[in-house]
């Protein structure tokens, strides 16, 4: 018999020109929680007639659910990593925590597939949740961030992705599932356009046109790509990203919506303290001169099996006391 592995959700699917992230909060009242329960189960099918009707389109969505909300919706047993959000930095320089309970990252190669699948997969949760922030993301020329680097160059592929991202013997119950780590920044661009390319370049550690990463005794500790990059025992510790830019040119809104899978939120955290406290404290991401977090949130994403199966689960037993 082959050894039964749960799927992860779709979050190492290859990338895609647009994406819509949707951050929803759980509304209050009767019903509400058994409606988001029993959508657990129509999110595959639903992903499946919109995207059948154009083949090539690359559509996908992965969900994930808050700490607060994982209680509320489901009780225990619990992913063990999953808590809410935690802010770091102080001052000028925070990455804040915003309320979030159940997250969608949607992708395809065009726009009307995402928007078409939103549009299903909201209406099915109705009353039931509030959206409080919604994001329309594209893919930049030849893979760029807003702020004109190439951006995903070394995130895992493969094999990798998936050791780097799905929970395995740690958190037995919970294998196949997943962390993901969201912030919405927007960036001042005019600042950010005002530097010279070279000091660009040493902010980011990487060559602005060719993305070749600089050389070891040029690139500052306090790059974005030396405070990105983790150790652990001698062993880089990756995580993987789908940043994806966004913005209305005619409300002077330029931005970046990030977002990083791992199988426990420790390795995002980590670079999180280290770009807003810094590696030493005070040897901060300088990128965060230019761009300012306006939310964050962190979630825990189910395998796809266990996605399905949330739709049978109960109401927790602290719930239905407090509607008795
Ligand atoms: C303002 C938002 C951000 C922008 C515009 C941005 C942009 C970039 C760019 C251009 C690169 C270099 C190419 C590559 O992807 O490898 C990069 C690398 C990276 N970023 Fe970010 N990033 C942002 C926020 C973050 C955050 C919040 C994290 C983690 C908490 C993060 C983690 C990483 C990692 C792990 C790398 C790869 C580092 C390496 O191995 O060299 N980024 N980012």
């Amino acid at each position: 018999m082959p050894e039964y592995r749960p799927e992860p959700q779709a979050f190492s699917s290859p990338v895609t020109r647009s994406a819509i992230f949707i951050v929803a909060t759980l509304a209050n009242g009767d019903g509400h929680a058994d409606i988001v329960r029993a959508w657990c189960a129509d999110v595959a099918p639903v992903v499946r007639a919109v995207g059948h009707r154009v083949p090539s389109g690359k559509l996908s969505c992965v969900c994930g659910f808050g700490s607060s909300a994982w209680d509320r919706l489901f009780g225990g047993p619990r992913p063990a990593a999953l808590h809410p959000f935690r802010e770091y930095g102080s001052g000028e320089r925070v990455a804040v925590a915003t309320p979030g309970d159940l997250l969608l990252h949607i992708r395809a190669d065009s726009m009307d597939l995402c928007f078409e699948l939103a549009t299903q997969l909201l209406g099915k949760l109705g009353d039931a949740i509030r959206v409080v922030d919604e994001v329309h993301g594209f893919q930049n020329f030849d893979m760029r961030a807003m702020i004109g680097f190439v951006d995903g160059t070394e995130n895992p592929t493969g094999r990798e992705a998936v050791d780097f991202t799905a929970i395995g013997d740690e958190d037995a119950e919970f294998a196949g599932s997943s962390y993901v780590i969201v912030q919405k920044y927007l960036h001042d661009m005019a600042g950010w356009n005002a530097l010279p390319v070279e000091k660009q370049e040493l902010i980011i550690g990487r060559k602005k046109l060719s993305d070749i990463e600089l050389d070891a005794d040029v690139k500052p500790s306090s790059s974005h790509s030396s405070l990105t990059t983790l150790d652990e025992n001698g062993q880089e510790v990756k995580i993987l990203r789908d940043n994806m830019p966004f913005g209305r040119p005619g409300a002077g809104e330029f931005g970046t919506y990030f977002i990083g899978y791992a199988r426990s939120p420790a390795p995002i955290e980590q670079m999180l303290e280290n770009m807003f406290v810094g590696r030493p404290p005070g040897n901060y991401d300088r990128l965060l001169d230019f761009s300012r977090a306006v939310t964050g949130s962190l979630f825990f994403v189910p395998s796809a099996d266990l996605l399905e199966a949330l739709a049978d689960r109960s109401a927790p037993a602290a719930v239905v006391r407090q509607h008795e």
